[in-house]
């Protein structure tokens, strides 16, 4: 299949007029397969081609990512703290958080991913061990042991370093409730991590699990940014009120620096009403927010945490990919100019 998934719509690909040229099997970087004919409309081998809307997304996509080449992705002037965050599963979270980290990081940024999820798939998609055992988040919330001691360099990416959870953090939500300080505890570690010669991170996300517990809040009070993926499907407004009200409560009594810089649309799927029209509620609540790139639905994102893999490495010229260095050049441009956001929680 392709990365941009045709049939992920349920026979959408049809109303394009798809011919046997545009079937999922077709491949833009196997030069053999198409014209080696190059036009001022073409990159590898892709040509414009009306009657092949396929051929045209993927021109549209090297065409985006060759712009991305060459774009400046300024380094903030001191560490950005994300926390990725939305009680709801499966929205693309934890996807969200490894891209864009690894986006920032192939981009020259040194970043930091803490996985403070108990299921561990931000640790399986960069690629560090997690095994039971293994020294982690929940070693670090606890047990007190340094963030610096339990964080991983990531396999492909030198400045991309990764604190893994394992299993051991799902009880942590009820364990933390009767240690001391309790919300702080991320924010004690991640402090005493800054403060260590050479952890000059320039970002760190927090991939939050999905509920609102004691985790998450740990992540919010050691933030100074909150990024919510919101799937463009129904119901994905649904629970936002909450979590709004959840960062509004921990601004107002736990971190009065947190507020919610980022919104990104993932899973979007052009061809369908549904998602445009979730977008298009999306922008009219949080117009600021709301980042003009979204993320398409897309095999290669779903299929590279499989490989260990973040999609940036597994396939950096598919539509995902380019996506997400896209998502991340808004994210790094944003933060250079304080408040340019105009966060509003
Ligand atoms: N853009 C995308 N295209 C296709 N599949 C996606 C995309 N984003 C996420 N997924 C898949 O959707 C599922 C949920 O995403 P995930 O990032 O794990 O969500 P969360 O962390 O919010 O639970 C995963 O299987 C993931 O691979
Ligand atoms: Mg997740």
């Amino acid at each position: 299949m392709t990365e941009s998934d045709p049939t992920a719509s349920g026979g959408g690909f049809a109303r394009f007029g798809a011919t046997a040229s545009t079937t999922p099997e077709f491949r833009p970087r196997s030069a053999a397969s198409v014209s080696r004919e190059t036009t001022e409309d073409s990159f590898s081998g892709i040509r414009a081609d009306a009657s092949s809307p396929l051929a045209n997304e993927m021109l549209t996509t090297e065409r985006q990512l060759r712009e991305l080449e060459r774009a400046e992705f300024p380094r903030p002037p001191r560490t950005r703290v994300i926390t990725v965050s939305n009680q709801k599963g499966g929205v693309g979270k934890t996807t969200t958080s490894v891209n864009v980290a690894a986006a920032l990081a192939m981009k020259g940024a040194k970043v930091l991913v803490i996985d403070a999820d108990p299921q561990g798939n931000a640790s399986t998609a960069l690629g560090v061990d997690h095994h039971s055992g293994t020294p982690s988040i929940y070693e670090s919330l606890l047990e007190d042991v340094p963030l610096a001691h339990v964080a991983q360099q990531c396999p492909d990416i030198p400045s991309l370093w990764c604190v893994p959870a394992t299993i051991d953090l799902a009880g942590a939500d009820i364990e933390l409730v009767s240690v001391v300080r309790r919300e702080f505890r991320l924010a004690d570690a991640v402090s005493s991590l800054l403060a260590t010669p050479g952890a000059d991170y320039d970002y760190i996300f927090i991939d939050c699990p999905p509920s609102l517990g004691l985790l998450t809040l740990n992540a919010m009070v050691v933030a100074t940014e909150v990024l919510i993926p919101i799937q463009c499907e129904y119901y994905a407004l649904e629970g936002l009120t909450q979590l709004i009200k959840t960062v509004e409560m921990v601004k107002k009594h736990l971190n009065p620096q947190i507020n919610v810089s980022t919104i990104v649309l993932t899973m979007y799927d052009s061809r369908t009403n549904l998602a445009r029209e979730v977008a298009s509620e999306v922008r009219g609540h949080f117009p600021n927010e709301t980042l003009e790139q979204t993320v398409p639905r897309s095999v290669r994102v779903s299929e590279a945490p499989s490989y260990g893999q973040t999609v940036m490495t597994h396939d950096a010229h598919s539509s995902g990919a380019v996506a997400y260095l896209a998502i991340a050049r808004e994210i790094a441009v944003r933060g250079a100019v304080p408040d340019a956001t105009g966060g509003r929680a």
